[in-house]
């Protein structure tokens, strides 16, 4: 029987994967919930890098906001369990007791939830191991209702593993957009996590060079190696980062940086036509 199972192949988004513990039935299912669960949903879209403090809560709240503005039903979705910051750049204060379903709050209309939102003491840590946070995720997923929405956008936590890889088996994701910075050590790192999501079968959607000295070397390394488009630059500007540690939306609040912004997410939605 064990045997058997391990002949077997089962898709999980475009790919095929050979079942080596029946435990990827459980994922399989899982999957199956979630995506009953999510099928409001016309659009999935992760903001990724392996290496921290790029700027991808930055992308991902900027991005989720523009995509507002242009008329579209969005939720944010802070999928950096156990450090989630979503809920910083956003002023978001309220603690409150997990009611399920859960109900994301509104933010000027996005949706958004987080687990800092479940969290009493916002410095407190959440210290847990990798299965309990890829576990929470899961239940995150399953268990919020967001409706009827366009896009959902995910802020991913950095690395390769635990929750981005829970993300890219449970959920059937439009892809990811990588963001990097100029640096080459930047570049290296966002490189390796599209890499990560192609291996696994999900598409990298375009690439972003956050806190930009002009040159864009650094985002169009990574556009190059991954094969996939450059989306655009976002200068490094310090009032970018006052909008953000305020609580602030920066392309509500600045015509420049909403422009940069307007211009990657049209390529980003066009798929570059
Ligand atoms: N273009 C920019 N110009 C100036 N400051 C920026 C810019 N982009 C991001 N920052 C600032 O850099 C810091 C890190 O950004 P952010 O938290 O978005 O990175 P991150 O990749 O999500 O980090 P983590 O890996 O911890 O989740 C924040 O204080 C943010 O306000
Ligand atoms: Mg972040």
């Amino acid at each position: 029987m064990e045997e058997e199972k391990e002949n077997q192949q089962v898709t999980i988004g475009n790919a095929k994967v050979n079942v080596v513990h029946p435990s990827i039935f459980n994922v399989v299912k899982q999957r199956q919930r979630i995506k009953e669960k999510l099928s409001g949903i016309k659009h999935k879209i992760g903001v990724y890098s392996a290496k921290g403090g790029v700027g991808k809560t930055t992308v991902a709240v900027n991005l989720a906001f523009t995509l507002k503005e242009m008329g579209y039903k969005v939720g944010l979705l802070d999928a950096d369990i156990d450090c989630p910051n979503l809920h910083l750049f956003l002023d978001i204060k309220q603690a409150r007791e997990p009611e399920y379903p859960l109900k994301p709050i509104e933010k000027e209309g996005v949706k958004v939830i987080s687990t800092a939102m479940f969290v009493d003491e916002a410095k407190r840590p959440i210290i847990w191991r990798g299965p309990m946070v890829a576990k929470m995720l899961a239940e995150f997923l399953e268990a919020t209702e967001w409706g009827e929405l366009d896009y959902l956008i995910l802020d991913c936590s950095p690395g390769t593993s635990d929750s981005n890889l829970s993300i890219m088996q449970l959920l059937e994701m439009d892809g990811f957009v990588i963001v990097t910075t100029p640096q080459h050590i930047a570049a290296i790192n966002a490189i390796r996590s599209g890499m990560m999501a192609k291996r696994l079968g999900v598409a990298v959607l375009g690439v972003v060079e956050n806190m930009s000295d002009g040159s864009t070397s650094g985002g169009k390394e990574v556009s190059d190696a991954l094969k996939c488009q450059f989306l655009g630059a976002v200068k490094s500007s310090q009032n970018f980062n006052r909008l953000s540690d305020s609580g602030k939306i920066p392309v509500s609040e600045d015509s420049e940086i909403k422009e940069e912004f307007i211009s990657m997410t049209k390529k980003l939605i066009s798929g570059g036509d």
